[in-house]
Formats: structure tokens, C-alpha cells, sequence
């Protein structure tokens, strides 16, 4: 069984990536999908909001084999394999493998097999490596029998984010409304087609090496990365800053996409952000909800009037309950995952 992968990416951070994703998970589990989630941020910041820091200093300091995304794949920099991830069970249908502080100690083990795995012989461990975060991924849903894997990761293009995205099925992209998610968004269609090349190179050579039926149970990730659309963050926005603003860079978006993400130079120059059908969806600024739901350790949309949650406020829980609603489904039909 394969679990498809889908990974938020941008590599401008601080666009609302993280919290996304945290609400997307709850919304999935909601709605009766099994849903795993592998932080491999290593800021670990979608751990710090399922788990307090109690628990997470816990799994931290013992340094369990398998109890973080790390202690998963870190045999590896040795003489060992893969261990079996240990899955925090946050929820009913909602399991997380945490994130690790320590995982950007395995960036120099990828970036030094990622030549290997080119080569004639002993192609094995390289591509074994290459593929250690699909290995632990596909083995953690396996074990609960997730139908989807949700994954975070830091805002860069690394080595640690490439063996990520040849990991992953789908990607969506968050984007914030300024100068700077404009650029990145730029940088990351071509980035993504150049792993998604390189990747595939990387396929045929061990399909056709020698050493490729010596290891008949071994399997590996497709390297897919099929972008399935864009998320406009309004969050990001200053509150006194003009509306003309925001709408000058949003405008922007639907062109950029298609032209870097698409790969379609032949684009229509007028198509409008809200009329766009690869924005998902706009995620609104929820204001004081956030904090609230900080406090409480649970999605805004499940905040009550014992948490606060009174008035106005109430209404923004069932308007933002809507808003989930609407993209978890949105994104189910993009990976035709049946709800
Ligand atoms: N929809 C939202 N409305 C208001 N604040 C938000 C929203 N989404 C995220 N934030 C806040 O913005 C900051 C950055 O969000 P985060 O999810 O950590 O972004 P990223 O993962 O892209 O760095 C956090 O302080 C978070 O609480
Ligand atoms: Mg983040």
C-alpha cells in the first residue's frame, strides 16, 4: 500500500504554512480520513502545536530509536537501517511523527549520497537514504492505515526539502501577498521540475543496474510532486496597510504560477486571484481566534464559549469551521481521496 504524499511548501516562510496544515489535519480526521502527520521542519513548530513542551522535551532528551522523524532515518549515518517510527497518537484518525531539532544533522548524508546514487555500482544504501523520509512515511501509514500523509518542512531548497519532495505526491503552495512570496514562488516551479528530472534519472539508473534484483522488496517513491494549486494568505497583510496593496501583489499570482509553477509561457494575463481555479482558497486573518486556539491546543473551528469563544467570535469558529470545510474537500477532489 502506497499513502499518498502531500507536502505544503514555499520556501518563503512565516506565510501561515504551519497552521495550515495543523487545521487541514484536524479538518481530514474530522471528516473520517486516517491522516499521519511527519514534521520535517526541523523548527518543528506543527510539533510544538500538537504536543506541549513537556512531552516534546521528553521525547527529545531520551532519544528514543523511531520517536522522532530523525531517530527514524539517523541509523543511517551509521552502519544501520531504517527504525520503525514510533506515531504520537493525538486524536481518533489523527497520528503525528514528531519533528526533531537534530534533523538538519542528516542534510550533509543527503547532499553526499545525491552524487552516489548516480553511479555504476552500490547503488543501494545512496537510493536507500535518498528515499529514507518515503520509507518512514509509507511505514508510519502503513501502521495506523492512513489514507493521507500530511507533511510540513522548512522554507528552503535544500537537500533535506529535495529528499522531501521525492517523497511527495502532490505539493499545494501557501503563498502571503508581497514581493517576496512573488520571488519565491518564481524559484519554486523550476526547482521543482529540476528534482522532479534529476529524480527520474535517478530511477532509470537503478532500474537498470545490476544490483536492482538483489533487493526485489525494495521500493521507491515515484518523485511525482504534481502541484495542485495555490492558497493566498490575507493574514500576512498589515492591517493598516491600503487593500490596494494586498491586491497589487495578489493580482500578480495567478500569472506567476502558471508561468513558473506551470511551466505555461502562453498565459493569459487577466485572469483574476479570485477567479483563478488554482487558488484553493483564501485563508483569512482569524485574528484573536489564533491565540485562542493556541491556548487551548485545538483547531479554531472547534473553540467553544468555555473557551472564549462568545459572539462575534462564536461566529468566526463556524465561518472558519466552513472555510476548512471547503478546502479539505477542494483538496481530497484534487487527489481523488473519496470523503
Ligand atoms: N489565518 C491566520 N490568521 C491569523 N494569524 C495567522 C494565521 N495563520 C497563521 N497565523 C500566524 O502567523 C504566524 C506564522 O504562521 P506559521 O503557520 O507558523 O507560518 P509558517 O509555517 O509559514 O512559517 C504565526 O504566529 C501564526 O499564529
Ligand atoms: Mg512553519
Amino acid at each position: 500500500m502506497r499513502a499518498p504524499v502531500l507536502t505544503f511548501f514555499n520556501n518563503k516562510g512565516g506565510v501561515g504554512k504551519t497552521s495550515l496544515i495543523y487545521h487541514l489535519a484536524w479538518m481530514f480526521s474530522s471528516l473520517r480520513k486516517r491522516v499521519v502527520i511527519i514534521d520535517l521542519d526541523p523548527q518543528a513548530n506543527l510539533t510544538a502545536a500538537f504536543l506541549d513542551e513537556d512531552k516534546i522535551e521528553s521525547i527529545w532528551s531520551q532519544q528514543n530509536i523511531g520517536s522522532t522523524i530523525y531517530q527514524c532515518v539517523k541509523p543511517l549515518t551509521g552502519v544501520g537501517d531504517i527504525s520503525e517510527p514510533i506515531l504520537q497518537n493525538i486524536a481518533t484518525d489523527l497520528y503525528l511523527l514528531p519533528g526533531d531539532v537534530n534533523l538538519s544533522g542528516y542534510e550533509d548524508a543527503l547532499s553526499g549520497e545525491w552524487p552516489n546514487s548516480m553511479g555504476d555500482n552500490n547503488l543501494y544504501r545512496p537510493m536507500r537514504i535518498l528515499s529514507s523520509f518515503w520509507q518512514v512515511m509509507q511505514m508510519a501509514a502503513t501502521k495506523i492505515q492512513a489514507d493521507i500523509i500530511l507533511v510540513d518542512i522548512g522554507p528552503n531548497l535544500g537537500a533535506i526539502n529535495r529528499s522531501v519532495l521525492v517523497a511527495t505526491d502532490y505539493v499545494v503552495i501557501p503563498l502571503g501577498a508581497d514581493l517576496f512570496s512573488l520571488q519565491g514562488l518564481k524559484n519554486l516551479g523550476p526547482t521543482l521540475r529540476s528534482w522532479k528530472g534529476l529524480w527520474q534519472k535517478r530511477l532509470d539508473n537503478w532500474n537498470g543496474s545490476t544490483e536492482k534484483p538483489m533487493f526485489p522488496n525494495f521500493q521507491l517513491p515515484l518523485g511525482l510532486m504534481q502541484p495542485i494549486g495555490y492558497l493566498c494568505q490575507q493574514h500576512g497583510v498589515r492591517l493598516d496597510r491600503p487593500v490596494k496593496a494586498y491586491d497589487k501583489w495578489v493580482q500578480r499570482i495567478p500569472h506567476v504560477y502558471r508561468e513558473s509553477v506551470l511551466n505555461n509561457a502562453l498565459v493569459a494575463d487577466n485572469i483574476r486571484q479570485e477567479d483563478d481555479p488554482y487558488c484553493l482558497a483564501t485563508i483569512k486573518h482569524y485574528r484573536s481566534l489564533i491565540p485562542m486556539a493556541q491556548e487551548h491546543r485545538k483547531p479554531i473551528f472547534a473553540l467553544t464559549s468555555a473557551d472564549g469563544a462568545i459572539g462575534s467570535h462564536a461566529n468566526a469558529v463556524q465561518g472558519a469551521k466552513q472555510d476548512f470545510k471547503e478546502l479539505a474537500l477542494k483538496i481530497a477532489a484534487q487527489i481523488q481521496m473519496t470523503v
